[in-house]
């Protein structure tokens, strides 16, 4: 764990022990008014919800103040609902952000508070499991990512934390990437058009020796040329505004295409392409992302693949989960490398990775194709015997046509 997400959940620790007893104390208060001194009423306790003793209320009352002021401060916001999500409590920073006054709205539906649909969809628990990057809906211009947590069973944390600014530092990023990457590619593109027509075999005055330079130089125009592609489609795919409108994929006319591309890349390594398609089912998924997708994943399987290794390209839908998947019986991966291979520019022996044209960023695209297009990424990989890379897509992504009845071919 990374010592951000472990401060992060100490501090989410912190306060959801805090805001228990709070919201304990203001629901005990809410049920039972002040209690006359010498009362030490305990019939009013239910069994799995203590009520607090007169002593305790009062001590507690006063920890628990001061704790509601401080954590009134904080710089995210923090409100506790109850278990039909009606508002307890909320500090400054959650009523400026989401428009409601603790004094005025406690005990109103909090969905009813909070002009949003998506932030009611997202206490309810439909659709969104960890976390949620909204706009705040008192403040249209202010990024909130949202966390919610359930504690004790009763009661409801909603936290929220200001990324405006990492989300403008992030499309800064992604701008800069995009921009370089396209004012690179003319001047890029001109030198290699000059580099290719000087290094063709039947020109002449050209000394031996420049012409090995020249031939030098080509090789590395095609892989910046290569690398400008990659990093202006990486900016492409990070970018949330960019389509991906997803497209009903006949899997046997995508693998059968990729397969014999992949026999073309192979050439005189002659490597075995074995297809398995579960023709029945189609994939609902972005035609070029799932295209590109597929060709990384192929011609990596290709790359680190010795000669007349096999590689087999499989569609297969078990319990309506669809599973595409490229395996290899390559050189395989180390364990311990295989949750950085999807970083940027990360190659787990870079000079081969070199000799063989990779610069490292063809699984960070298939990363990020993979989460738009709502599958998982499964690697399996031993070293010396191959690899399986997996794209996992959820029954939504699948869909059953009518087009064969039959189930492999190969
Ligand atoms: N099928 C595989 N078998 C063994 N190692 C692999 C396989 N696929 C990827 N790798 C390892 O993961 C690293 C990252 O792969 P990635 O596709 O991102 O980059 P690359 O192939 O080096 O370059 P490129 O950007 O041209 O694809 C590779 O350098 C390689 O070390
Ligand atoms: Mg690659």
């Amino acid at each position: 764990m990374s010592t951000e997400s472990f401060l992060v959940f100490l501090g989410i620790g912190i306060v959801a022990g805090g805001a228990y007893l709070l919201g304990r104390y203001r629901s005990s208060q809410a049920q039972h008014g002040p209690r006359p001194s010498n009362t030490g009423s305990s019939q009013d306790e239910t069994p799995d919800e203590p009520g607090l003793t007169d002593g305790e209320s009062t001590e507690t009352g006063d920890v628990l103040e001061d704790f509601s002021d401080s954590v009134s401060w904080l710089p995210d916001a923090i409100a506790i609902l109850d278990h039909d999500l009606n508002l307890i409590w909320g500090n400054s920073m959650a009523e400026t952000w989401f428009g409601f006054s603790t004094s005025e709205h406690a005990h109103s539906h909090f969905g009813e508070l909070v002009k949003s649909e998506e932030i009611k969809q997202f206490i309810s628990g439909k659709g969104y499991p960890e976390s949620l990057e909204c706009a705040s809906p008192n403040h249209p211009d202010l990024i909130l990512r949202l966390r919610f947590l359930q504690y004790k069973n009763r009661q409801y944390l909603l936290m929220a934390r200001d990324i405006t600014q990492v989300k403008a530092l992030e499309s800064i990023r992604r701008d800069f990437i995009a921009n370089a990457s396209h004012e690179l590619r003319t001047p890029v593109s001109i030198l290699y058009g000059y580099l290719e027509m000087m290094s063709e075999k039947k020109r002449s005055g050209i000394s031996s020796e420049w012409k090995q330079a020249i031939k030098h130089m080509h090789k590395q125009t095609v892989r910046i040329k290569q690398i400008i592609e990659d990093m202006s489609m990486l900016s492409r795919l990070e970018n949330p505004d960019t389509p991906n409108p997803p497209e009903t994929l006949d899997m046997v006319e995508l693998i059968e295409s990729v397969s014999s591309n992949a026999k073309a890349l192979s050439g005189k390594r002659s490597h075995s392409i074995n297809t398995k398609v579960n023709s029945r089912y189609d994939l609902l998924g972005n035609r070029s992302e799932i295209e590109s997708l597929l060709s990384n994943l192929v011609s990596n399987a290709i790359h680190y693949t010795p000669a007349e290794g096999k590689i087999t390209i499989k569609w297969d839908v078990k319990s309506s989960v669809g599973t595409l998947s490229i395996a290899d019986t390559g050189i395989g991966i180390e364990k311990q490398e295989i949750p950085r291979i999807t970083e940027r520019f990360y190659r787990v022996d870079s000079t081969r990775s070199r000799n063989t044209g990779g610069t490292g960023l063809g699984l960070a695209i298939v990363h990020h194709i993979v989460n738009r297009n709502d599958a998982k990424l499964r690697i399996k990989s031993i070293p010396g015997k191959g690899s399986v890379f997996s794209a996992v897509f959820p029954s939504s992504r699948i869909q059953p046509n009518d087009r064969s009845t039959d189930l492999l071919f190969g």
